[in-house]
């Protein structure tokens, strides 16, 4: 087979397993066989980039990296729709459009109002040819290449059963899952938190790099299908044609013949739509027949054919007492809005999120405002805005603070970030306090015995600074200790004590860590921006702490994700000398420094942050066992000739593409001698 029949191949085999995965959940081959074969595809579309089919697969990994966003013009406008709160103005809706209709029966077709990012997606011959933003709702941002990554949206067609020309709508977002699997990501790293899901889907939607865009996993539900001539009669087929197309139809749609219907589907939603897997904020309630829809028409906004009944957010207003401000384990400090107490969706809320001082600064709130506070679909409630009907001269401006709260060093601002930093990150209580926490947590060292006040009682009485500490702790210095919280919310009290049995559980745990995974033990000592898969691949890389240690920046960026920031950070904690003390107690106390997977046996160093590819035949070496050399001495192997391509290897009876590639783009071609000389050197 040659490589356009290969590429061709291995694009349709590939879609469809996407298609059976995403659309009906069948898995037709496991996931490793899937990624080999998207492995291939990809070396293959780099090899050979004028056979690389628009509908390719390797899409959705993203790799574009795009300057600024083109404009263009949406070929029908993107409308907005009137939105009503009350059953009174539905009713009112309901009796213009039988007017409107002179009297004639109808349907409406109900939905959810999803939360999310309003997205146009252009075919052209069964092709998803471009993906728009909303913009203005005549023109938007080119977004094509982040659409792309979204799993659930076909790049092809089957152009035999659609026009050659279609356009749907739909909206994109970020399921709730995704949503708190990345701020629990953001936390083990000191990242600020992501505010809300819409947001957040907005703001990745915007993203340059496409690469980054499809870490997130972005999903799309799509609404509307548009095309001209038009080639259905109702909206629900249209829904049926598109879920039937491969398209992410949500099944949640309900077709009503009254209006007593439509509020029936209103009530039945309103706390249903919790259990759904994104952020919903109300019901869109359409005229099911094209032909009525255009009898009715439009306003210069809106169609008069549609509506959106949105939920009232669960709301209140009180007023703000004081303002505190939380220091979490990178120092990053966070204000938080006292409450004089308010009932709120069967809860007392006392307090809310403020963000940063952006955010103070935008609300212009003053201490002892009335302010009214919202739970959306954030966890914590938020203050939405300021009653200032209710200012008065008992309103106070809030002063940020210019020292840490906690431990009085003076806070500073990294330039380009929204927080404000407490640069005394051995010393401050509550950064201790959350480094330990951090250390504890299951992932890490899986201490969590020690929790709920434990550590707290441990710093105060001084028997631990660091981490290392805990493995110093013994029977007779923790039998006994005892300390009273006051919860200051609700001034209860709450008392720890350590009795024997306590003790022996915390002893161990304490043992039991010394055989949690290198990975777990990366992760666990706490260098900025090292999460979880961070630590899975330092580990997988290096093996052991002594070789990540002394790992050159340029080294670290070798390894798959690794970009400038977490490398940097890595040389950074390791340079320090605190941090050397602190790996070298725990490597006594005998926590796991090394990996027991085995991948490639080490050889040598000597290849550590080069990338090679290789084309022919060798005479000392297999391809296999060319493979093993450059990995056991460091190396990297790359798919296809790149910009990131160090060294192609040139055998015997090469292929002419990469040769000539490799040519054009100036990559150092070696022979096998000149490799083994790389080897020993
Ligand atoms: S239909 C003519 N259906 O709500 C307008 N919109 O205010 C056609 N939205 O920009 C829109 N869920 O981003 C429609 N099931 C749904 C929707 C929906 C969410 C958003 C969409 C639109 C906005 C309209």
């Amino acid at each position: 087979m040659n490589p356009q029949e290969r590429i061709a191949e291995l694009t349709d085999r590939l879609t469809l397993y996407n298609f059976q995965y995403y659309q009906n959940s069948i898995s037709e081959v496991d996931d490793f066989t899937f990624d080999k074969l998207l492995e291939e595809l990809s070396a293959l579309e780099k090899q050979y980039p004028e056979f690389s089919r628009p509908d390719s697969p390797t899409h959705r990994v993203g790799g574009t990296v795009s300057k600024e966003f083109a404009t263009v013009y949406h070929r029908f406008p993107m409308l907005s729709l009137g939105n009503t709160y009350s059953e009174a103005e539905l009713t009112e809706f309901d009796t213009r459009v039988q007017k409107g209709l002179n009297g004639a029966a109808y349907d409406y077709i109900c939905e959810l109002k999803f939360d999310g990012v309003a997205l146009s997606l252009a075919y052209e011959n069964g092709i998803l040819a471009r993906g728009v933003t909303r913009g203005d709702g005549t023109r938007g941002d080119d977004i094509t290449a982040n659409v792309r990554t979204i799993r659930t949206l076909p790049l092809k067609v089957n152009a035999s059963a659609v026009p050659p020309l279609f356009e749907v709508r739909g909206e994109g977002f970020l399921p709730l899952a995704e949503f708190e699997r990345i701020n629990r990501e953001r936390e083990d790293i000191g990242e600020p938190l992501l505010a809300n899901p819409r947001n957040a889907a907005s703001g990745t939607f915007k993203q340059q790099d496409s690469g980054a865009v499809a870490k997130r996993r972005l999903d799309c539900y799509v609404y509307s299908f548009l095309s001209e001539p038009e080639i259905f009669q109702t909206h629900e087929e249209s829904l049926v044609a598109m879920k039937a197309w491969g398209f992410n139809v949500s099944p949640t749609w309900r077709k009503c013949g009254s209006i007593q219907e439509v509020m029936a589907f209103i009530d039945e939603w309103e706390t249903k739509r919790y259990e759904l897997p994104l952020a919903t904020d109300g019901i869109v309630i359409k005229i099911n027949r094209f032909d009525q829809q255009r009898e009715l028409g439009f306003t210069a906004k809106s169609p008069r054919w549609a509506i959106a009944f949105k939920y009232k957010a669960l709301a209140a207003s009180t007023v703000l007492n004081s303002v505190s401000y939380q220091v979490g384990r990178t120092g990053a400090v966070t204000p938080v809005a006292n409450l004089k107490p308010v009932l709120l969706a069967g809860t007392v809320v006392r307090r809310a999120s403020l963000h940063n001082s952006n955010e103070i600064e935008r609300l212009g709130v003053m201490l002892n405002d009335t302010v009214f506070v919202e739970k959306g679909g954030e966890i914590i409630p938020k203050i939405t805005g300021v009653d200032l009907t209710k200012r008065s001269e008992a309103s106070e401006p809030i002063v940020y603070p210019t020292e840490c709260p906690a431990c009085q060093t003076p806070l500073v601002r990294k330039e380009g970030e929204a927080h404000f930093y407490c640069p005394n990150e051995k010393g401050c209580p509550p950064q201790l306090q959350a480094r330990f926490e951090h250390f504890i947590q299951r992932r890490a060292m899986n201490i969590e015995s020690l929790g709920e006040g434990k550590i707290e009682m441990l710093i105060d009485r001084g028997l631990i600074r660091s981490p290392a500490d805990l493995y110093e702790l013994t029977f007779e210095k923790l039998l006994g200790l005892e300390k009273t919280f006051t919860d200051i919310e609700t001034g209860k009290t709450r008392i720890v004590s350590l009795r024997e049995k306590s003790v022996e559980n915390i002893l161990t745990a304490l043992e039991r860590s010394k055989m949690q995974p290198f990975e777990s033990v990366l992760f666990a000592i706490g260098i900025r921006y090292v999460g979880n898969t961070t630590a899975e691949k330092l580990a997988d890389y290096f093996g052991n702490i002594d070789a990540l240690r002394t790992a050159s920046h340029e080294a670290l960026l070798g390894v798959p994700e690794v970009g400038d920031r977490i490398a940097q950070s890595v040389v950074a904690w390791f340079a320090d000398a605190d941090n050397q003390v602190f790996v070298e107690r725990l490597r006594l106390a005998g926590l796991q420094m090394a990996t027991d997977r085995v991948a490639v046996e080490r050889k040598g160093e000597t290849l550590v942050g080069k990338t090679f590819l290789y084309t022919g035949t060798f005479a000392n070496f297999s391809r296999e066992e060319l493979e093993n050399e450059i990995e056991a001495h460091g190396g990297r192997i790359l798919g296809g000739v790149s910009k990131k391509l160090n060294y192609l290897i040139v055998g015997e009876n090469p292929g002419p593409s990469k040769v000539e590639k490799a040519t054009k783009m100036g990559v150092p071609m070696i022979g096998e001698d000149e490799f083994m000389a790389m080897l020993s050197s």
